[in-house]
């Protein structure tokens, strides 16, 4: 099937975040939302289609994980990542983010320390703050326009005996780095030797630009395999986020039983009635989609780029390797934190996600999501450019 991300399909009144809730949440009610990490894009066909067979059954009642689901993830690890799962690895959760909070409420204590790299994905703070633990940050280094690891700084920090946990982001949202082999082994090892258990978010993991190749960590190593706890969800590829369903690769059966008992204890793994069938379809009959999105999302990047060379030259996109979500360098402009983030937003009305939200490393930057039609982006755009030239 062709799919046109051309279209404009207006999600206002849809109870979406990202549109309706842009006022509360970003703070400009009037503001073009190019914040939250959906798309504007339809989901595939056959997962419309089959929410909708779904929905056609009047009774909404408690369901189970049935076996597609495991088949189907095992299928499409296999096929997109080159990594051979077994279906015991896998655990169906109702969302990344309530895995990385239960990971770490079962495998560490209030006081401990989770690693993280920021400037990263805001939620893995909270998770570490809402449970009483404390931030050990491994900041990402920018250094020419590239982001990279302090491998000697993530050394110290997993050597710390209250490090328990280091939370990877495999590509990184928001900086838009597809780890390499070489830093992926690095970073492992480090884990191992410390005892710190690895949990690799991998959910933009289909979203490759530009040639680059996901490498799940899990799958270079044996031993790195037991340590490794991997995230993924069909929700970011094919725009299912509001349908909670997520797999989750855990091979070592102890780290297994006790995530297991914690979800079991929180009573929090029971899925919606159409979370499945949505995942099932996404993973099954949608790669035709992800096929066609990659080279759209490119050429949205690449317009992205240009633009701002040719016309906001204080604005650098950083070069993203992977993800709809573009992280932009606003050093030159001179404005950081909540100057930066009112030019943005209430300026040039356009609803970004502000850089400081993933940690002070993101004080001179802002994330744009470029998941949405060419012309969407273009008028964005063309927002920030009219202000721009009044700096
Ligand atoms: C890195 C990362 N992890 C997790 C999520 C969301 O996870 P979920 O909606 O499955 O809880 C996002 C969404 O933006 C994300 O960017």
């Amino acid at each position: 099937m062709v799919y046109d991300f051309d279209r404009v399909v207006s999600r206002k009144n849809t109870q979406s975040s990202k549109w309706d809730n842009v006022g509360p949440r970003v703070g400009n009610r009037d503001a073009l939302p190019m914040w939250v990490a959906d798309t504007d894009f339809p989901c595939p066909q056959p997962v419309v289609d089959a929410v909708a067979r779904r929905a056609r059954h009047p009774i909404y009642g408690y369901t189970y994980v049935v076996p597609e689901f495991y088949t189907a993830t095992v299928n499409w690890i296999k096929k997109r990542h080159g990594w051979q799962l077994d279906p015991e690895w896998i655990i169906f959760a109702t969302g990344v983010v309530p895995v990385v909070n239960t990971m770490i409420q079962a495998f560490s204590e209030p006081g401990d320390e989770i690693i993280i790299q920021g400037p990263v994905y805001h939620p893995f703070g909270h998770a570490i703050r809402d449970n009483n633990r404390v931030i050990s940050y491994n900041s990402l280094v920018y250094r020419d326009g590239r982001y990279c690891i302090d491998f000697d700084d993530l050394e110290q920090r997993a050597k710390s005996p209250r490090a328990k946990l280091f939370v990877l982001c495999n590509p990184h949202n928001p900086v838009g780095r597809a780890w390499r082999e070489e830093e992926l082994r690095r970073m492992a090892e480090i884990c191992l030797n410390n005892s710190v258990i690895m949990v690799s978010d991998e959910i933009h993991s289909d979203l490759m630009l530009f040639k680059n190749r996901h490498i799940p960590v899990a799958s270079l190593d044996d031993r790195f395999r037991e340590n490794t706890v991997t995230c993924y969800a069909p929700s970011k590829t094919f725009n299912t986020a509001g349908l909670r369903g997520s797999g989750i690769v855990v091979p070592n059966g102890e780290i297994r039983k006790k995530l297991e008992a914690r979800f079991k204890s929180n009573r929090s793994i029971q899925q919606n009635a159409f979370a499945l069938p949505a995942y099932v379809a996404a993973y099954e009959e949608c790669e035709d989609y992800l096929e066609q999105l990659l080279p759209y999302l490119e050429g949205n990047a690449q317009l992205l780029d240009s633009y701002l060379r040719e016309n906001l030259p204080r604005i650098r996109l950083v070069p993203p390797e992977a993800t709809f979500l573009m992280w932009l360098d606003c050093t030159g402009l001179g404005m950081r934190d909540d100057a930066l983030a009112d030019f943005f937003i209430n300026r040039c009305k356009v609803a970004v996600s502000r850089g400081d939200g993933f940690g002070p490393q993101g004080a001179d930057f802002v994330r744009l999501n470029i998941g949405c039609p060419r012309s969407t982006l273009l008028r964005a755009l063309e927002q920030i450019r009219e202000q721009y030239a009044l700096l």
